[in-house]
C-alpha cells in the first residue's frame, strides 16, 4: 500500500490542525496509508521521510512566511540532499490558514518547488477554518494519492 505523510505546524487555534486532519481523511479514502507529524512536537526523520510515497505539507501563516518549524524541516531536507541521499522529486500537496494576508503562499510555494513536484493547487484557508476549505483538503489528498506512484505487491 502507498504511504502518504502529513507534516503540519499548528500552535495558535488549531486551524491547520483541522485541515491537516481533513486532508488525511481524503488520502485513507483514496485508499491510501496516513501517517500525520506535527512539527511542533518533533521533527521528521530521514528514514520517516523516504519511507513515504508522497507529502502533505501545511502551516499557518507566521509573518508572511511559513512557521519556523516547517522552515526547519526545509533545512533538513536540504542537508540531506547535500549529503547524497534521495530526497527530492517526491509528489506533495501543500495547505496553509492565516488570519487575513496570506503572503506566506509565494515563500511557501518557492521553498516547496525547490524540493517537490507540487500536486494540485495550494489550499489556502483564512482563520477561522471553514467547510470549503475542508474539503479542498479532503480532495486534494485524494489527488495526492492518484499521484503517488503506484506499489506492486509480492
Ligand atoms: C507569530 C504569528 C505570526 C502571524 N503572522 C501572520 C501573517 O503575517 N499573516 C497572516 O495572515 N496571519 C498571520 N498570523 C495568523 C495565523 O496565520 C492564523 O491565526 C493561523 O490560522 C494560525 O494557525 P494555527 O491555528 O494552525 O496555528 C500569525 C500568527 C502568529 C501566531
Amino acid at each position: 500500500m502507498s504511504k502518504v505523510i502529513v507534516i503540519y505546524h499548528s500552535q495558535q487555534f488549531g486551524d491547520t490542525k483541522i485541515l491537516a486532519e481533513v486532508l488525511a481523511e481524503g488520502v485513507r479514502e483514496a485508499g491510501a496509508e496516513v501517517e500525520i507529524i506535527s512539527t511542533n512536537e518533533r521533527r521528521i526523520t530521514l528514514d520517516e521521510f523516504l519511507a513515504a510515497d508522497g507529502v502533505a505539507l501545511g502551516t499557518p501563516d507566521y509573518f508572511s512566511y511559513i512557521a519556523g518549524t516547517i522552515k526547519t524541516f526545509f533545512d533538513d531536507i536540504y542537508l540531506w540532499d547535500k549529503s547524497g541521499e534521495s530526497v527530492k522529486g517526491k509528489p506533495a500537496v501543500l495547505f496553509f490558514s492565516h488570519g487575513g494576508g496570506g503572503r506566506g503562499r509565494e515563500p511557501f510555494e518557492n521553498l516547496a518547488g525547490k524540493f517537490f513536484e507540487q500536486v494540485g493547487v495550494t489550499v489556502e484557508s483564512r482563520r477561522p477554518t471553514g467547510d470549503e476549505a475542508k474539503e479542498q483538503c479532503r480532495t486534494l489528498g485524494r489527488e495526492l494519492v492518484k499521484k503517488v506512484p503506484l506499489k506492486i505487491l509480492p
